[in-house]
């Protein structure tokens, strides 16, 4: 079948990857079905110099090895940040209104409007807050306003006073106290030291009873049995997104299982217009690269050895 199918294609490239790891100059990566640049690889990689990540986020990629090692990782910043925003607000959507046991219930033949409708929510006046509101979180707002809700933002740096007043957004500089105001929670930081298994049981536990979670990050920011744990017994009453850990995830990845999610692979950020935006930008840093030229500042993740400061 196509996970078979799926495992061996890893596999086949795994094997790829290490035969040839040694002789590469530069490394092009996809976070959709990551090769994972481990500590090891990066020792094996002698002549590396640069590592391009297809797309936003980089994490699949040991940051400080590379960092020790002298190596440039670079992505191409911006690219997608729509195509995932617009999933998120997707997601949300279907998580709210309950979407999926109805599409389900149409597929087996049945009909059972109130099996559907005793858990189903308008978006207008709920809360919903986002952790991390840089490009994604900002446009996934952007994108709220019109719906009528009551929005919140966490991050580690406050929007600018204007922008903000546009966006219309509410600064929440502490976590714990934005959490229980929540009906619906958006992540959307990097993953880093700070935010990996950020949402574990303590933290799922400051959120409201019955909320939703969308995320579209990464899978590793959230505690994946913790998560599991709360849709199983309802405390999130839906969990949607498109990252897990590992990717591909395996068949018995608890995700898999749990209740009321809108799980599907990693597949937001690459739509057929994202992979034009990050396949030009991959080849624009190419050119830069033979060229001896600097790439887009906002690029860098690992610059000759030094890291983005949301990384430190
Ligand atoms: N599912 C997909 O296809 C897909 C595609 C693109 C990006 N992503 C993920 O989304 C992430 C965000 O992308 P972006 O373009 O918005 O990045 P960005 O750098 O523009 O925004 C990240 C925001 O998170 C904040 N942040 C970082 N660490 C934090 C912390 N510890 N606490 C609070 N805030 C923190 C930063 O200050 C920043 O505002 C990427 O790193 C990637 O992991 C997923």
């Amino acid at each position: 079948g196509m996970s078979h199918c799926s495992a061996f294609f890893s596999l086949m490239m795994a094997k790829k990857l290490e035969k040839h790891i040694e002789d590469m100059h530069v490394l092009i990566t996809t976070p959709f079905h990551p090769a994972y640049v481990t500590a090891e690889r990066i020792k094996k990689a002698k002549n590396l110099e640069l590592v391009l990540t297809a797309g936003i986020g980089s994490d699949h990629i040991d940051l400080l090895a590379a960092a020790a090692a002298g190596l440039t990782v670079a992505e191409v910043t911006g690219s997608n940040t729509v195509s995932v925003a617009e999933d998120q607000l997707m997601r949300i959507l279907i998580l709210l209104r309950n979407f999926l046991p109805g599409y389900q219930q149409v597929v087996k033949g049945e009909w059972n409007v109130a099996g559907i409708a005793h858990r189903a929510y308008d978006l207008e006046g709920k809360t919903v807050g986002t952790v991390g509101a840089g490009r994604i979180g900002r446009l996934l707002l952007q994108r709220l306003k019109p719906f009528n809700c009551n929005m919140l933002y966490h991050d580690r740096i406050r929007i600018n006073p204007e922008l903000e007043k546009e966006i219309g957004a509410k600064f929440e500089e502490d976590l714990d106290v934005m959490l229980p105001k929540c009906d619906v929670i958006v992540i959307n930081t990097p993953l880093t030291e700070k935010t990996r298994g950020m949402f574990n049981k303590e933290k799922i536990a400051k959120m409201k009873k019955g909320v939703i979670i969308v995320n579209n990050a990464r899978g590793a920011i959230m505690d994946t049995q913790a998560v599991a744990d709360a849709c199983s017994n309802g405390y999130i009453a839906g969990y949607g997104g498109d990252v897990w850990f590992p990717q591909p995830a395996p068949k018995d990845h608890p995700w898999r299982y749990m209740p009321n999610h809108a799980m599907t692979p990693h597949t937001s950020g690459t739509t057929i217009d994202a992979q034009l935006r990050y396949a030009s930008g991959v080849k624009d840093m190419l050119d830069r690269y033979f060229k001896g030229e600097d790439f887009p500042v906002e690029n860098y993740i690992v610059k000759e050895g030094e890291l983005a400061s949301q990384y430190k």
